[in-house]
């Protein structure tokens, strides 16, 4: 009980703070649930960790999907999934209005496999390519990091104690920086002892760190929930916090350009910006469509900026040389919710989170070229991927606990 209570807590709270707009609504009003067998069930088993109108929201389900997607988060005697999965497939099926992935063919080879995450409702959020070809992700919901190796499947999980770690990446050594996003810290986990060590945020009003990356000369980027770019030296472990011009902004996703200047995106506004390495020096650009909510970003090998426009359905390019934006709307349409992007030379993979299942689209940036496939599991979200060394996608599937990995054969020499 503890436990639920305690994701109770947690996903209402990632509700008010990561989810902006009516996106989900997810987590109060009451639901009064169909009658029928099962129902009794569900009102129990499901009410712990979340509100039923996460069920009542949601885009509905087969019942082979809803026994997927009960699997994740729960396990359960085999004679009630089966009532619940009745159920919910009877009275929560698929609704009309869900948005249906809308594919694409094209000239490459693009293969998911993927795995399982050992701790229920983890809820991976981002994915990391480690250096010696594991997959990272961070289980948010469970308070862990973990590493699957895909040649061998081994799976390990790291705790991180009262953290939900949100985003991560590894510095030369081989060790796992991670935000802290509920607790204002960001974290070291050394894979070798399994011990982590937290940097707090040195000024108050510097709340929930979100996504970090590093440079090339090993310093620590990172995005804030508050409206705030962040810095942190490993070497000395001092952080340096910078407000955006614009008030109430929110940096989301973040990259560094082959320069070494970071640049991120403001999900709450029409807006990029970038950092000088040095002062810290924060410049915005505007973005022409006033309702351009920019979530991801992405530099290709010139330094042109590309972004996923999640509310609108479309991918951007900026290029910080002319300042000449340009977009194209997804091939699943204006409610196709692009998420996590991520480049291999100068062609973009990135996720369509809206459609069930979602999708992985290739967009090839010289030709202009789309091409994509279903997530099998269904995804029901990526937040944030990344490219290996092999040139392949490491993916987390949030919402069904699962990691994953797109492999990418016969593709074209457009590099
Ligand atoms: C141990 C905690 C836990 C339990 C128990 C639980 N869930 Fe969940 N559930 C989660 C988490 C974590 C998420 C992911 C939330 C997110 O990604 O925002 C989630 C998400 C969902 C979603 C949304 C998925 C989507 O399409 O976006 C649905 C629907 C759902 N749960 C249904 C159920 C049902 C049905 C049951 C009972 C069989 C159940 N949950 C029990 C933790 C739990």
């Amino acid at each position: 009980m503890r436990f639920g209570a305690l994701f109770a807590v947690l996903i209402a709270a990632l509700c008010y703070s990561v989810v902006p707009g009516g996106a989900q609504g997810r987590g109060q009003q009451p639901v009064n649930l169909p009658d029928g067998p099962g129902k009794e069930l569900v009102s129990t088993a499901c009410a712990t960790c979340h509100g039923l109108n996460m069920i009542a929201n949601s885009q509905g389900n087969s019942r082979e999907n809803w026994e997927a997607l009960m699997a994740s988060m729960i396990a359960l005697p085999a004679d009630q999934k089966a009532q619940i999965s009745g159920y919910l497939a009877q009275h929560f099926p698929v609704k009309p209005n869900a948005i249906k992935p809308v594919l694409v063919n094209g000239p490459v080879n693009m293969r998911v496999r993927e795995w399982d995450v050992p701790t229920l409702a983890s809820r991976p959020h981002d994915a990391h390519a480690g250096r010696d070809g594991s997959i990272w992700w961070t289980g948010q919901f469970t308070m862990r990091l973990g590493r699957v190796d895909p040649k061998t499947g081994a799976i390990r999980e790291f705790p991180t104690g009262k953290a939900t770690p949100h985003g991560l990446d590894e510095d030369r050594d081989g060790n796992i920086w991670y935000t802290g996003i509920n607790i204002n810290v960001i974290g070291k986990l050394d894979p070798r002892t399994g011990q982590y060590t937290e940097y707090p945020m040195p000024i108050p009003e510097a709340r929930g760190p979100h996504t970090p990356i590093f440079d090339q000369k090993g310093i620590l980027w990172f995005t804030l929930q508050s409206g705030h770019v962040g810095r942190l030296d490993p070497a000395t472990g001092q952080v340096r916090i910078q407000k955006t011009p614009t008030d109430g902004t929110y940096p989301y996703g973040i990259q560094i350009n082959s320069k070494g200047v970071p640049w991120y995106v403001d999900f709450r506004g029409p807006r990029i910006g970038s950092v000088d390495p040095v002062t810290m020096q924060i410049t915005e650009y505007t973005l022409p469509n006033a309702d351009a909510r920019p979530r991801r970003i992405e530099i290709t090998p010139d330094d042109v900026i590309w972004y996923t426009d999640f509310p609108r359905g479309y991918i951007g390019r900026f290029d910080p040389a002319t300042k000449q934006t340009k977009e194209w709307l997804s091939p699943s349409g204006p409610q196709s919710a692009p998420y996590a992007i991520a480049a291999v030379g100068n062609v973009l993979y990135y996720n369509e989170s809206g459609p069930r299942p979602n999708t992985l689209v290739r967009f090839d940036t010289r030709t202009e070229q789309f091409q994509s496939v279903i997530v099998p599991s269904g995804g029901i979200v990526l937040r944030h991927f990344m490219a290996d060394a092999n040139g392949n996608i490491v993916l987390a599937c949030s919402g069904i606990n699962k990691v994953g990995l797109l492999e990418i054969s016969n593709s074209p020499r457009t590099q």
